[in-house]
């Protein structure tokens, strides 16, 4: 069974006040930074979402865990609406973690690393626990020596702050954790190390994880699952062993291809992406992704894709997928 169900998840920012909106003339005062998202993670496995910066996976992460409001749509934990009331919120909060991008920042300067791991159990009121004792477990389960308890933010380096923003994740025994580009800003050893680190915590407690990245080397290498979010929306979605060799959606295939690869001889050619991203504030008619798109035609400009599923599983919106038939719009 699936652990987290998301259903046509719609998240909406006001980004102008409607005395303002009516003056500039904006055809809407909100902007939608998610839409139409729906996925399942199973129990005990990862998916990661990947997209550019702007595309919707940090609100698509808060929306989930209860930080950001949602505009329409379901989130389901282990079956049930976990927003329905106050002690449903409260079980949901102890069993999912977030970790937020940026962990340096999102530590209090002025705390001890000690102080930092044991927040969540006076957030959720077990002052019973042996803080001290409790802090020294989580340190030696993230690979951190027990005197780091007495150091502040600012004498660790990016991977001992992300260790501790893993530390304060697990505290509490969640099931599932939200990692918000879990190895931004740090050296291409130490993301592998805190991934290492991910995969073992997750196999000692059948941990589910929703990883974000713009990095698709991450993706490959830890999930089940990847979706690919342009706009606010999934373009495409699968199994990351299916979808790497064999990406359905143009925008996936340029992503791919974008990639360095380590040896030169055999970086790919030929597709390529260009252009930006269009203003949320103004989303082309038609398929949001035409004018990058290499393949688009004209019906591509008019109409938008609805959702194809393959017998995989597999779903991608796109009227021209790669190496598969054209979908036919319906009316
Ligand atoms: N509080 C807010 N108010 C208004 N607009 C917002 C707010 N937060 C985010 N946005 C806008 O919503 C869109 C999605 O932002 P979001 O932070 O979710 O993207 P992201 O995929 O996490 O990007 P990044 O890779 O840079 O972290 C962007 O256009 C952003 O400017
Ligand atoms: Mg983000």
């Amino acid at each position: 069974m699936s652990l987290l169900s998301v259903r046509n998840l719609n998240v909406r920012y006001a980004i102008a006040g409607p005395v303002k909106a009516m003056l500039t003339g904006l055809s809407s005062r909100f902007i939608d930074a998610v839409l139409d998202v729906s996925f399942d993670v199973a129990q005990g496995t990862t998916l990661a979402i990947v997209g550019e910066s702007g595309s919707g996976k940090s609100t698509l992460a808060r929306a989930i865990v209860g930080l950001t409001p949602i505009a329409s749509g379901e989130v389901r934990f282990a079956g049930k609406n976990p927003f329905a009331d106050g002690a449903a919120g409260r079980a949901y909060h102890r069993e999912v973690a977030m970790m937020f991008q940026d962990p340096v920042s999102s530590l209090s300067p002025r705390r001890t690393v000690q102080s930092l791991i044991s927040e969540p159990f006076i957030v959720h009121t077990m002052r019973e626990k042996d803080l001290a004792s409790e802090a020294r477990r989580l340190l030696a389960l993230v690979g951190l020596p027990k005197d780091f308890a007495s150091r502040y933010p600012h004498q660790l380096s990016g991977g001992q702050a992300r260790r501790v923003g893993v530390a304060r994740a697990i505290a509490l025994n969640p099931k599932l954790i939200i990692a918000d580009e879990p190895t931004a800003g740090l050296d291409v050893s130490v993301q592998g190390e805190i991934l290492n680190l991910l995969t073992r915590l997750q196999g000692e407690f059948g941990l589910t994880y929703v990883i974000i990245t713009h990095n698709l080397a991450v993706v490959r290498h830890v999930s089940d699952e990847t979706a690919i979010m342009y706009m606010g929306r999934f373009v495409e979605k699968g199994r990351t062993a299916e979808v790497f060799p064999d990406p359905a959606h143009p925008y996936t295939q340029g992503l791919i291809a974008a990639q360095p690869h380590p040896d030169p001889a055999r970086r790919r050619t030929g597709v390529v992406l260009t252009g930006e991203v269009a203003s949320l504030r103004n989303r082309p008619p038609g398929c949001e992704f035409h004018p990058r798109c290499p393949s688009a035609q004209d019906l591509c400009r008019t109409i938008a894709p609805r959702i194809v599923t393959e017998f995989s599983g597999r779903t991608y919106l796109c009227h021209y997928p790669v190496n598969r038939p054209a979908q036919p719009a319906r009316p």
